[in-house]
Protein backbone atom coordinates (compact mmCIF):
# COMPACT_ATOMS: atom_id res chain seq x y z
CA UNK A 1 0.00 0.00 0.00
CA UNK A 2 0.65 3.44 -0.58
CA UNK A 3 0.00 5.77 2.08
CA UNK A 4 -0.16 9.84 0.74
CA UNK A 5 0.50 12.52 2.99
CA UNK A 6 0.38 16.09 1.15
CA UNK A 7 -0.20 19.69 2.48
CA UNK A 8 -4.11 20.84 1.88
CA UNK A 9 -3.60 24.63 2.05
CA UNK A 10 -0.67 26.55 0.54
CA UNK A 11 2.21 25.32 1.02
CA UNK A 12 4.47 25.10 4.12
CA UNK A 13 1.79 23.02 6.37
CA UNK A 14 4.82 21.27 8.13
CA UNK A 15 4.53 18.14 5.91
CA UNK A 16 8.32 17.31 6.27
CA UNK A 17 8.04 17.56 10.24
CA UNK A 18 5.05 14.67 9.74
CA UNK A 19 6.99 12.98 7.00
CA UNK A 20 9.83 12.40 9.45
CA UNK A 21 7.85 11.75 12.58
CA UNK A 22 6.21 8.73 10.71
CA UNK A 23 8.84 7.48 8.13
CA UNK A 24 9.79 4.27 10.77
CA UNK A 25 6.41 2.88 9.75
CA UNK A 26 7.42 2.54 6.38
CA UNK A 27 10.23 0.79 3.76
CA UNK A 28 10.30 3.75 1.53
CA UNK A 29 9.67 7.35 1.70
CA UNK A 30 8.84 8.63 -2.02
CA UNK A 31 8.53 12.67 -3.52
CA UNK A 32 6.41 12.15 -6.55
CA UNK A 33 6.08 16.02 -7.73
CA UNK A 34 7.44 19.31 -7.51
CA UNK A 35 10.97 20.31 -7.13
CA UNK A 36 13.31 22.50 -4.93
CA UNK A 37 10.78 24.92 -4.47
CA UNK A 38 9.63 22.58 -1.65
CA UNK A 39 11.54 23.25 1.45
CA UNK A 40 10.73 20.69 4.01
CA UNK A 41 12.06 21.47 7.55
CA UNK A 42 13.29 18.80 9.86
CA UNK A 43 14.28 19.25 13.59
CA UNK A 44 15.53 16.73 15.73
CA UNK A 45 18.23 16.41 18.36
CA UNK A 46 18.73 19.88 18.76
CA UNK A 47 19.40 20.67 14.44
CA UNK A 48 17.04 22.43 11.96
CA UNK A 49 17.46 21.01 8.58
CA UNK A 50 15.83 22.18 5.41
CA UNK A 51 15.39 19.64 2.77
CA UNK A 52 14.25 21.05 -0.83
CA UNK A 53 14.66 17.38 -3.16
CA UNK A 54 16.09 14.86 -0.89
CA UNK A 55 12.48 13.18 0.52
CA UNK A 56 12.18 13.98 4.76
CA UNK A 57 12.41 9.95 5.47
CA UNK A 58 16.70 10.41 4.78
CA UNK A 59 17.24 10.47 8.87
CA UNK A 60 15.42 7.38 9.72
CA UNK A 61 17.90 4.69 9.83
CA UNK A 62 16.83 1.69 6.99
CA UNK A 63 13.98 3.75 5.35
CA UNK A 64 14.88 3.98 1.25
CA UNK A 65 13.91 7.56 0.26
CA UNK A 66 13.06 7.78 -3.46
CA UNK A 67 12.92 10.80 -5.72
CA UNK A 68 10.17 9.32 -8.41
CA UNK A 69 9.38 10.43 -11.87
CA UNK A 70 7.16 12.83 -11.50
CA UNK A 71 10.04 15.55 -9.78
CA UNK A 72 12.05 18.16 -11.13
CA UNK A 73 15.75 18.19 -9.75
CA UNK A 74 18.50 21.00 -9.76
CA UNK A 75 21.51 19.21 -9.76
CA UNK A 76 23.23 21.86 -8.42
CA UNK A 77 20.41 22.06 -5.51
CA UNK A 78 20.21 18.26 -5.15
CA UNK A 79 24.58 18.19 -4.86
CA UNK A 80 24.68 20.78 -2.04
CA UNK A 81 21.65 18.53 0.08
CA UNK A 82 23.73 15.23 -0.68
CA UNK A 83 26.76 17.30 1.21
CA UNK A 84 24.73 18.40 4.20
CA UNK A 85 22.52 14.96 4.69
CA UNK A 86 25.99 13.31 4.55
CA UNK A 87 27.03 15.37 7.50
CA UNK A 88 24.80 15.36 9.25
CA UNK A 89 24.32 11.33 9.08
CA UNK A 90 27.60 9.89 7.40
CA UNK A 91 25.93 6.78 5.07
CA UNK A 92 22.78 8.50 4.37
CA UNK A 93 22.56 9.13 1.17
CA UNK A 94 23.24 5.46 0.44
CA UNK A 95 19.79 5.14 1.07
CA UNK A 96 18.84 7.23 -1.70
CA UNK A 97 17.05 6.32 -5.48
CA UNK A 98 16.52 8.50 -7.90
CA UNK A 99 14.14 7.22 -11.22
CA UNK A 100 15.07 7.55 -14.61
CA UNK A 101 12.13 9.36 -15.43
CA UNK A 102 12.40 12.87 -13.38
CA UNK A 103 12.80 15.69 -15.20
CA UNK A 104 16.00 17.84 -15.41
CA UNK A 105 15.69 21.86 -14.28
CA UNK A 106 18.50 23.22 -16.74
CA UNK A 107 19.80 26.46 -15.50
CA UNK A 108 18.58 28.60 -18.17
CA UNK A 109 15.11 27.09 -16.95
CA UNK A 110 15.66 29.26 -14.07
CA UNK A 111 16.55 32.24 -15.98
CA UNK A 112 13.58 31.86 -17.92
CA UNK A 113 11.33 31.38 -14.56
CA UNK A 114 12.90 34.93 -13.54
CA UNK A 115 12.53 36.64 -16.89
CA UNK A 116 8.71 35.43 -17.06
CA UNK A 117 8.41 37.30 -13.77
CA UNK A 118 9.65 40.32 -14.24
CA UNK A 119 8.03 40.07 -18.01
CA UNK A 120 4.36 39.73 -15.89
CA UNK A 121 5.57 43.10 -13.52
CA UNK A 122 2.43 43.63 -10.86
CA UNK A 123 0.62 39.73 -11.91
CA UNK A 124 3.68 38.04 -11.25
CA UNK A 125 3.34 34.33 -9.45
CA UNK A 126 5.88 35.01 -7.00
CA UNK A 127 7.41 31.85 -8.29
CA UNK A 128 10.52 30.96 -6.17
CA UNK A 129 12.62 31.02 -9.06
CA UNK A 130 14.41 27.69 -8.95
CA UNK A 131 12.91 26.94 -12.14
CA UNK A 132 9.80 25.05 -12.26
CA UNK A 133 7.39 26.16 -14.16
CA UNK A 134 9.85 26.11 -17.29
CA UNK A 135 11.15 22.69 -16.74
CA UNK A 136 7.43 21.18 -16.23
CA UNK A 137 6.81 23.31 -19.33
CA UNK A 138 8.97 21.45 -21.72
CA UNK A 139 8.59 18.27 -20.05
CA UNK A 140 4.82 18.74 -21.09
CA UNK A 141 5.98 20.30 -24.31
CA UNK A 142 7.99 17.02 -25.08
CA UNK A 143 11.34 18.48 -25.31
CA UNK A 144 12.65 17.85 -21.96
CA UNK A 145 16.01 16.08 -20.39
CA UNK A 146 15.48 13.50 -17.64
CA UNK A 147 17.98 11.38 -15.20
CA UNK A 148 17.70 8.22 -17.60
CA UNK A 149 19.29 10.06 -20.32
CA UNK A 150 22.61 11.59 -18.27
CA UNK A 151 23.88 7.96 -19.61
CA UNK A 152 23.01 8.01 -22.87
CA UNK A 153 25.51 9.35 -25.93
CA UNK A 154 24.77 12.85 -27.17
CA UNK A 155 23.34 14.37 -23.63
CA UNK A 156 25.87 16.90 -23.77
CA UNK A 157 24.37 17.88 -27.43
CA UNK A 158 21.07 17.68 -26.32
CA UNK A 159 21.65 19.62 -23.24
CA UNK A 160 23.25 22.33 -25.67
CA UNK A 161 20.51 22.03 -28.43
CA UNK A 162 17.94 22.81 -25.89
CA UNK A 163 20.11 25.66 -23.67
CA UNK A 164 20.40 27.44 -27.23
CA UNK A 165 16.83 27.13 -27.90
CA UNK A 166 16.32 28.71 -24.45
CA UNK A 167 18.74 31.83 -25.31
CA UNK A 168 16.52 32.54 -28.10
CA UNK A 169 13.29 32.30 -25.96
CA UNK A 170 14.92 34.42 -24.22
CA UNK A 171 15.13 37.26 -26.57
CA UNK A 172 11.03 37.85 -26.38
CA UNK A 173 11.74 38.58 -22.24
CA UNK A 174 13.22 41.46 -20.64
CA UNK A 175 16.76 41.20 -20.03
CA UNK A 176 17.81 39.79 -16.74
CA UNK A 177 20.55 39.51 -14.85
CA UNK A 178 21.57 36.08 -14.71
CA UNK A 179 25.11 34.32 -15.39
CA UNK A 180 24.03 31.27 -17.73
CA UNK A 181 28.12 30.59 -18.55
CA UNK A 182 29.18 30.78 -14.75
CA UNK A 183 25.77 28.54 -13.83
CA UNK A 184 25.74 25.87 -16.75
CA UNK A 185 29.90 25.28 -15.38
CA UNK A 186 28.00 24.46 -11.58
CA UNK A 187 25.57 22.45 -13.69
CA UNK A 188 28.29 20.44 -15.57
CA UNK A 189 30.08 19.66 -12.23
CA UNK A 190 26.92 19.00 -10.48
CA UNK A 191 25.67 16.04 -12.86
CA UNK A 192 28.91 14.43 -12.68
CA UNK A 193 28.21 13.93 -8.57
CA UNK A 194 24.57 13.18 -9.61
CA UNK A 195 25.09 10.15 -12.32
CA UNK A 196 26.94 8.66 -9.17
CA UNK A 197 23.70 8.13 -7.43
CA UNK A 198 21.86 4.75 -7.72
CA UNK A 199 19.32 6.09 -10.56
CA UNK A 200 16.99 2.97 -11.13
CA UNK A 201 13.26 1.82 -13.23
CA UNK A 202 10.88 4.35 -12.25
CA UNK A 203 8.38 2.52 -13.81
CA UNK A 204 9.16 -0.67 -11.65
CA UNK A 205 10.83 0.47 -8.61
CA UNK A 206 7.59 1.51 -6.51
CA UNK A 207 5.33 -1.77 -7.91
CA UNK A 208 8.10 -4.34 -7.15
CA UNK A 209 8.53 -3.13 -3.88
CA UNK A 210 4.81 -3.10 -3.36
CA UNK A 211 4.36 -6.46 -5.11
CA UNK A 212 7.16 -7.60 -2.04
CA UNK A 213 4.93 -6.59 0.63
CA UNK A 214 6.86 -2.98 1.21
CA UNK A 215 5.31 -0.14 2.51
CA UNK A 216 5.44 3.04 1.08
CA UNK A 217 5.02 6.58 2.14
CA UNK A 218 4.40 9.36 -0.47
CA UNK A 219 5.74 12.91 0.63
CA UNK A 220 3.88 15.42 -1.16
CA UNK A 221 5.21 18.83 -1.79
CA UNK A 222 3.37 22.47 -1.93
CA UNK A 223 -0.12 22.05 -1.05
CA UNK A 224 -3.11 21.13 -2.55
CA UNK A 225 -4.26 25.15 -3.14
CA UNK A 226 -0.54 25.36 -5.40
CA UNK A 227 -2.36 22.59 -7.72
CA UNK A 228 -2.01 22.94 -11.57
CA UNK A 229 -5.51 21.88 -11.89
CA UNK A 230 -7.37 22.66 -9.11
CA UNK A 231 -5.42 25.34 -7.28
CA UNK A 232 -6.23 29.14 -7.36
CA UNK A 233 -4.94 28.84 -10.92
CA UNK A 234 -2.72 31.20 -12.52
CA UNK A 235 -1.05 31.49 -9.28
CA UNK A 236 -0.21 27.94 -8.23
CA UNK A 237 2.68 25.68 -9.22
CA UNK A 238 3.37 23.32 -12.24
CA UNK A 239 2.67 19.95 -10.74
CA UNK A 240 -0.33 18.27 -9.32
CA UNK A 241 0.08 18.31 -6.08
CA UNK A 242 -3.09 16.36 -5.15
CA UNK A 243 -3.37 12.79 -4.25
CA UNK A 244 -4.15 11.95 -8.21
CA UNK A 245 -0.01 13.44 -8.65
CA UNK A 246 0.87 10.68 -6.61
CA UNK A 247 -0.41 7.45 -9.34
CA UNK A 248 1.23 9.50 -12.32
CA UNK A 249 4.54 10.61 -10.05
CA UNK A 250 5.21 7.49 -9.10
CA UNK A 251 3.72 5.25 -11.34
CA UNK A 252 1.14 3.42 -9.53
CA UNK A 253 -2.63 2.61 -10.05
CA UNK A 254 -4.80 4.21 -8.12
CA UNK A 255 -6.20 1.40 -6.49
CA UNK A 256 -2.71 1.04 -4.41
CA UNK A 257 -3.65 4.46 -2.54
CA UNK A 258 -3.99 3.42 1.26
CA UNK A 259 -4.79 6.17 3.36
CA UNK A 260 -4.56 9.39 2.56
CA UNK A 261 -2.62 12.27 5.58
CA UNK A 262 -3.76 16.08 4.93
CA UNK A 263 -1.45 18.17 6.39
CA UNK A 264 -3.20 21.63 7.64
CA UNK A 265 -1.72 24.54 10.06
CA UNK A 266 -3.91 25.39 12.73
CA UNK A 267 -4.05 28.93 10.76
CA UNK A 268 -3.39 29.59 7.48
CA UNK A 269 0.15 31.14 5.12
CA UNK A 270 0.79 31.68 1.85
CA UNK A 271 3.50 32.32 0.22
CA UNK A 272 3.93 34.70 -3.05
CA UNK A 273 1.13 36.36 -4.94
CA UNK A 274 -2.27 34.94 -5.50
CA UNK A 275 -5.77 34.94 -3.67
CA UNK A 276 -6.36 34.09 0.20
CA UNK A 277 -9.92 34.95 1.52
CA UNK A 278 -8.83 34.92 4.66
CA UNK A 279 -5.37 37.02 5.18
CA UNK A 280 -5.25 39.42 8.04
CA UNK A 281 -3.23 42.27 7.05
CA UNK A 282 -1.84 44.94 9.03
CA UNK A 283 -0.90 44.27 12.82
CA UNK A 284 -3.38 41.11 13.03
CA UNK A 285 -1.09 39.34 9.90
CA UNK A 286 1.69 40.51 11.53
CA UNK A 287 1.22 38.91 15.01
CA UNK A 288 0.30 35.63 13.37
CA UNK A 289 3.78 35.73 11.69
CA UNK A 290 5.74 36.14 14.36
CA UNK A 291 3.70 34.17 17.28
CA UNK A 292 4.47 31.53 14.10
CA UNK A 293 7.82 32.58 12.83
CA UNK A 294 6.12 32.77 9.03
CA UNK A 295 9.21 32.87 6.76
CA UNK A 296 9.85 30.95 3.81
CA UNK A 297 12.18 27.97 4.39
CA UNK A 298 13.18 28.01 0.34
CA UNK A 299 13.31 32.17 -0.18
CA UNK A 300 12.57 33.84 3.44
CA UNK A 301 10.24 35.54 2.10
CA UNK A 302 7.44 36.55 4.65
CA UNK A 303 4.44 34.79 4.67
CA UNK A 304 1.04 36.03 4.26
CA UNK A 305 -1.42 34.90 7.44
CA UNK A 306 -4.77 34.29 8.06
CA UNK A 307 -7.73 32.05 10.00
CA UNK A 308 -8.53 28.94 9.26
CA UNK A 309 -10.38 29.00 6.58
CA UNK A 310 -12.77 25.77 6.46
CA UNK A 311 -14.73 26.36 2.96
CA UNK A 312 -11.04 25.90 1.48
CA UNK A 313 -10.01 22.78 3.87
CA UNK A 314 -13.08 21.22 3.11
CA UNK A 315 -12.48 21.96 -0.48
CA UNK A 316 -9.22 20.59 -0.55
CA UNK A 317 -9.95 17.19 1.54
CA UNK A 318 -12.61 16.62 -1.10
CA UNK A 319 -10.70 17.02 -3.70
CA UNK A 320 -7.50 14.47 -2.33
CA UNK A 321 -10.03 11.98 -0.39
CA UNK A 322 -8.31 12.67 2.72
CA UNK A 323 -8.95 9.94 5.44
CA UNK A 324 -6.87 11.45 8.63
CA UNK A 325 -5.61 14.57 9.15
CA UNK A 326 -2.92 16.46 10.63
CA UNK A 327 -2.99 19.73 12.54
CA UNK A 328 0.34 21.86 12.78
CA UNK A 329 1.07 24.83 14.92
CA UNK A 330 -1.21 24.48 17.40
CA UNK A 331 0.67 25.85 19.71
CA UNK A 332 0.79 29.40 17.41
CA UNK A 333 -2.42 30.03 18.74
CA UNK A 334 -1.78 29.97 22.59
CA UNK A 335 -1.91 33.08 24.63
CA UNK A 336 -4.31 34.49 22.01
CA UNK A 337 -7.86 35.94 22.75
CA UNK A 338 -9.75 35.40 20.09
CA UNK A 339 -9.42 32.59 17.31
CA UNK A 340 -11.33 32.81 14.16
CA UNK A 341 -11.96 30.64 11.12
CA UNK A 342 -14.12 31.13 8.27
CA UNK A 343 -17.03 28.64 8.01
CA UNK A 344 -18.83 29.78 4.83
CA UNK A 345 -18.30 33.05 2.27
CA UNK A 346 -20.31 36.13 0.78
CA UNK A 347 -19.76 36.63 -2.81
CA UNK A 348 -21.92 39.52 -4.31
CA UNK A 349 -24.29 39.40 -1.25
CA UNK A 350 -24.57 35.52 -1.70
CA UNK A 351 -23.58 33.04 0.76
CA UNK A 352 -21.38 30.20 -0.89
CA UNK A 353 -19.54 27.46 0.92
CA UNK A 354 -17.79 26.60 -2.40
CA UNK A 355 -14.24 27.38 -3.37
CA UNK A 356 -14.71 30.15 -6.18
CA UNK A 357 -13.29 29.61 -9.59
CA UNK A 358 -12.02 32.62 -9.86
CA UNK A 359 -11.08 33.75 -5.75
CA UNK A 360 -9.10 36.53 -7.10
CA UNK A 361 -10.92 38.48 -9.49
CA UNK A 362 -14.40 38.20 -7.23
CA UNK A 363 -14.85 39.68 -3.87
CA UNK A 364 -14.53 37.12 -1.34
CA UNK A 365 -15.48 38.18 1.93
CA UNK A 366 -15.56 35.11 4.86
CA UNK A 367 -17.97 34.42 7.49
CA UNK A 368 -15.99 34.54 10.48
CA UNK A 369 -17.39 32.50 13.42
CA UNK A 370 -15.37 32.83 16.89
CA UNK A 371 -13.92 29.81 19.36
CA UNK A 372 -13.08 30.28 22.85
CA UNK A 373 -9.27 30.56 23.04
CA UNK A 374 -7.42 29.20 25.73
CA UNK A 375 -5.31 30.12 28.58
CA UNK A 376 -3.07 27.46 29.47
CA UNK A 377 -0.20 26.30 26.50
CA UNK A 378 0.10 23.61 24.19
CA UNK A 379 3.51 24.19 23.27
CA UNK A 380 5.25 20.90 22.99
CA UNK A 381 2.57 18.45 24.49
CA UNK A 382 2.82 15.17 23.93
CA UNK A 383 -0.79 13.82 25.29
CA UNK A 384 -4.23 14.49 24.13
CA UNK A 385 -5.75 14.54 28.02
CA UNK A 386 -3.52 17.65 28.91
CA UNK A 387 -4.68 19.68 26.08
CA UNK A 388 -6.83 22.62 27.61
CA UNK A 389 -10.34 22.28 26.87
CA UNK A 390 -11.22 24.79 24.87
CA UNK A 391 -8.15 23.47 22.53
CA UNK A 392 -9.72 19.98 22.63
CA UNK A 393 -13.20 21.54 21.38
CA UNK A 394 -11.54 23.81 18.46
CA UNK A 395 -10.23 20.10 17.23
CA UNK A 396 -13.87 18.27 17.91
CA UNK A 397 -15.06 21.20 16.14
CA UNK A 398 -13.01 20.61 12.75
CA UNK A 399 -13.31 17.22 13.19
CA UNK A 400 -17.18 17.47 12.96
CA UNK A 401 -17.22 20.64 10.29
CA UNK A 402 -14.71 18.12 7.95
CA UNK A 403 -16.79 14.52 9.09
CA UNK A 404 -12.48 13.68 9.23
CA UNK A 405 -10.62 12.83 12.16
CA UNK A 406 -7.38 14.65 13.26
CA UNK A 407 -5.11 12.13 13.86
CA UNK A 408 -1.99 14.16 14.63
CA UNK A 409 -1.94 17.42 16.60
CA UNK A 410 1.63 19.15 15.91
CA UNK A 411 2.71 21.72 18.77
CA UNK A 412 6.45 22.80 18.27
CA UNK A 413 8.94 22.29 15.29
CA UNK A 414 10.44 19.60 17.17
CA UNK A 415 10.34 16.15 16.24
CA UNK A 416 9.06 15.20 19.47
CA UNK A 417 6.17 17.68 19.56
CA UNK A 418 3.73 15.57 18.54
CA UNK A 419 0.14 14.27 19.93
CA UNK A 420 -0.91 11.07 18.23
CA UNK A 421 -4.38 10.10 18.85
P1 LIG B 1 6.59 22.01 4.83
O1 LIG B 1 7.05 22.69 3.59
O2 LIG B 1 5.15 21.65 4.77
O3 LIG B 1 7.43 20.84 5.23
O4 LIG B 1 6.72 23.11 6.01
P2 LIG B 1 7.95 24.14 6.22
O5 LIG B 1 9.12 23.40 6.75
O6 LIG B 1 8.15 24.97 5.01
O7 LIG B 1 7.32 25.11 7.29
C1 LIG B 1 6.87 24.66 8.52
C2 LIG B 1 7.58 25.46 9.60
O8 LIG B 1 6.88 25.32 10.81
C3 LIG B 1 8.98 24.94 9.90
O9 LIG B 1 9.77 26.01 10.34
C4 LIG B 1 8.74 23.94 11.01
O10 LIG B 1 9.89 23.76 11.83
C5 LIG B 1 7.65 24.62 11.79
N1 LIG B 1 6.69 23.74 12.46
C6 LIG B 1 6.16 22.56 12.03
N2 LIG B 1 5.23 22.14 12.90
C7 LIG B 1 5.16 23.06 13.88
C8 LIG B 1 4.35 23.19 15.05
O11 LIG B 1 3.50 22.38 15.36
N3 LIG B 1 4.56 24.31 15.82
C9 LIG B 1 5.48 25.25 15.52
N4 LIG B 1 5.60 26.29 16.31
N5 LIG B 1 6.26 25.15 14.42
C10 LIG B 1 6.08 24.08 13.60
P1 LIG C 1 6.57 23.33 0.28
O1 LIG C 1 6.74 21.94 -0.28
C1 LIG C 1 4.89 27.30 -0.20
C2 LIG C 1 4.56 28.86 -4.28
C3 LIG C 1 5.43 30.04 -4.63
C4 LIG C 1 4.57 30.71 -5.68
C5 LIG C 1 3.95 29.54 -6.42
C6 LIG C 1 4.68 29.13 -7.68
O2 LIG C 1 7.70 23.78 1.10
O3 LIG C 1 5.24 23.45 0.96
P2 LIG C 1 6.99 27.92 -8.22
O4 LIG C 1 8.38 28.21 -7.73
O5 LIG C 1 6.49 26.56 -7.89
O6 LIG C 1 6.78 28.27 -9.65
O7 LIG C 1 6.07 28.97 -7.40
O8 LIG C 1 3.96 28.46 -5.50
N1 LIG C 1 5.29 27.70 -3.73
C7 LIG C 1 5.28 27.34 -2.45
N2 LIG C 1 4.72 27.93 -1.38
N3 LIG C 1 5.52 26.12 -0.06
C8 LIG C 1 6.06 25.50 -1.12
O9 LIG C 1 6.58 24.26 -1.04
C9 LIG C 1 5.99 26.12 -2.38
N4 LIG C 1 6.44 25.81 -3.62
C10 LIG C 1 5.99 26.77 -4.43
O10 LIG C 1 5.66 30.86 -3.52
O11 LIG C 1 3.53 31.43 -5.08
MG1 LIG D 1 7.97 24.49 2.99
Amino acid sequence: MVDVLLGLQWGDEGKGKIVDYLAPDYHIVARFQGGPNAGHTLKFDGRKIVLHTVPSGIFRPDIINYIGSGVVIDPVTLARELTLVGQVMPGATGRLRISDGAHLILPTHRMLDLASEVAKGKQKIGSTLKGIGPAYMDKTGRNGLRIGDLTLPGFRARYERLRDKHLKLLKLYPEVDFDWQSEEARWLEAIDQIRQLPVVEGRYFINDALDSGQKVLAEGAQGTMLDIDYGTYPYVTSSNTVTAGCCTGLGIAPARIGRVIGVFKAYVTRVGSGPFPTELHGTAGETLRRAGNEFGATTGRPRRCGWLDLVQLKYAIMINGVTDLAMTKMDVLDGRDTIRYAEAYEIEGRRTTHFPFDAGAVPVAPVYREVAAWKQPTADLTDHTKLPEEAAAYIRLIESQTKTPIRFISTGGTRKALIVK
